[in-house]
Formats: C-alpha cells, sequence, structure tokens
C-alpha cells in the first residue's frame, strides 16, 4: 500500500512539473478543436445586445452570430456555456472553453491573463437611473448608491474611484467618490441590479452603451446617459475575443473571421438585429 501511494505521490509530481515547464497550457488547439468538431465559447449571458437568453432559453446576441460564423468557417458545431461574467477569463485560461465572447473590454490587466483578438465594437460606460435623475459625470455619483455587475469594466472605475491615492495604481489623486458617501454594490447582472433603482435601493447602474440602453428600452421611467469625467472626457473601451494565452492557432482562425465580417460590415448588421430585444 505504501509503496502504491509512493508511487501515486511521485507520479502525481512529475504531472505538475510537466504542467509547469509547459506553462500549464491546457488548451485545445485548432487541431484538437477540428479533431472533436465542437468548439466551446463561455460568456455571460446578461448582456443584451451582445449576448441575452433569446427566444427558445437559447443564448443569443452579436457575439452569438459572430460565433456562429467562426464555428461555421471551421467547420465544427458551437457550445454555448452561459457563466457567471468574472468567471469566464479563469475558464479560458484552464482549458474549460476555448473562446471568452462576452463584449469583454481589452484591458492592461486582462492581456496578462489572456489573448485578445482584433477589436471588434467600441464602447463608452453609461449611466442608468431614472428619468428624473441627473446623472451625467463620475461626479455627480457622490453620495450614490450605484449599482454594477461584477467585475465589468463599469465596476472597476465605480471601485477604483472609492479609493484613496495610497490605494490606487498609476496616480497620486484620491478617486472621485473618496469619502463622499457614495456605495457600490455589485450584482451578477446589470439587468437585475437596474431592478434596484425603481425600489430606490440603488440610484443608478454604471454599464456599457448598449446594454445600458437596452435596460432603459425595457424599464418605464428608466433612461440611459453616458458617463463622463467632469472635464468632459469619454471612458472609450473596446470590445474583442479572448482565447489562452499562447493558442495562436485559434486565434488567428477566430481573427480570420471577425476581420470577415468587420469587412463585410456584418457586426453593424448583427447589432442592429439584437437591438431593442
Ligand atoms: N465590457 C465590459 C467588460 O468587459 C462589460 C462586459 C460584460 N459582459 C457580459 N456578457 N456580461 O468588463
Amino acid at each position: 500500500m505504501k509503496k502504491v501511494k509512493q508511487i501515486a505521490a511521485v507520479a502525481l509530481a512529475a504531472v505538475l512539473a510537466m504542467g509547469a515547464l509547459s506553462g500549464c497550457s491546457k488548451y485545445k488547439t485548432l487541431e484538437d478543436i477540428q479533431k472533436e468538431g465542437t468548439i466551446v465559447m463561455y460568456t455571460n449571458a446578461e448582456f443584451a445586445p451582445f449576448e441575452y437568453m433569446g427566444d427558445g432559453n437559447q443564448v443569443s446576441g452579436v457575439d452569438v452570430d459572430i460565433a456562429n460564423e467562426i464555428a461555421k468557417d471551421l467547420g465544427v458545431k458551437l457550445q454555448i456555456e452561459n457563466v457567471a461574467f468574472d468567471t469566464i477569463i479563469g475558464a479560458i485560461q484552464s482549458g474549460k472553453g476555448d473562446f471568452g465572447a462576452a463584449g469583454m473590454t481589452v484591458t492592461a490587466e486582462r492581456e496578462k491573463q489572456v489573448d485578445f483578438s482584433v477589436k471588434y465594437v467600441k464602447s463608452r460606460q453609461y449611466i442608468v437611473q431614472k428619468a428624473d435623475s441627473n446623472l451625467n459625470t463620475l461626479d455627480d455619483l457622490k453620495g450614490k448608491k450605484i449599482g454594477v455587475q461584477l467585475g465589468t469594466t463599469g465596476d472597476l472605475i465605480i471601485d477604483d474611484n472609492l479609493k484613496a491615492a495610497a490605494d490606487r495604481e498609476g496616480t497620486e489623486e484620491n478617486g472621485v467618490l473618496f469619502e463622499s458617501g457614495a456605495t457600490l454594490k455589485q450584482y451578477g447582472s446589470a439587468p437585475i441590479a437596474a431592478a434596484d433603482i425603481a425600489t430606490g435601493k440603488l440610484d443608478c447602474v454604471v454599464v456599457d452603451e448598449l446594454p445600458a440602453k437596452s435596460i432603459a428600452e425595457k424599464n418605464e421611467g428608466y433612461k440611459a446617459v453616458e458617463m463622463t469625467y467632469a472635464d468632459g472626457s469619454t471612458t472609450e473601451e473596446e470590445y474583442a475575443f479572448c482565447v489562452a494565452k499562447g493558442n495562436k492557432t485559434l486565434l488567428d482562425a477566430i481573427n480570420k473571421t471577425m476581420q470577415r465580417l468587420m469587412d463585410e460590415g456584418k457586426i453593424d448588421e448583427y447589432v442592429l438585429n439584437h437591438t431593442t430585444k
């Protein structure tokens, strides 16, 4: 018995060492995916028009349309996993999913964790609020009860601006909202967060432009306003799909389809098709 345990321990150590040497690259290459005949997309369907639960309880949206084209070009079936937004990158890193497609903004922090495709959409942060509210800038959020989707860029911006200078990176100033009485509540979904505006639990929800407009459209008495900084400057960001670090063959294939769709004006078409849904 002891011997068996020892062998098992040695075998485990060897496996771990191999993982460490190969940088723990557990991802499937393009060849693996084509051999298996299925490509796995990770997303979070709380972000219309990019991904939301459509007819027949199926994940639908712009990112799904793009993913279907990728799968078609590769001659494989598309499988979609709908998970919490803040777990998508981990699922791609561990190889559970082949690519992440979730209206995901390219940030320096995320670029350390995954590789991004060509960028396919530009966005900005918006403030969802009651129609009679007057929240237009980050400064207007002082003292307010703010909701966000956990792990999104809206979350990152508000969280960072609640902090004192010493706790922030790349700046020597306190956040705009620091000691203003503003509070941040993180939800699994922006549409669900937005329901708390009606009851007064929140004053607003900070989320990307088109999802913000979609929420405002669906909720009587709500509006969505672009959030600028006090000096009028904007919060530009750009979306891309992500793959495991180093998965070049898959990334090249994704980029090829993505570029074709952009050249054909298809992405704009998908956005139009899924807007106000
Ligand atoms: N663009 C924002 C980000 O990358 C929000 C994305 C949220 N996407 C979603 N499918 N819920 O952080």
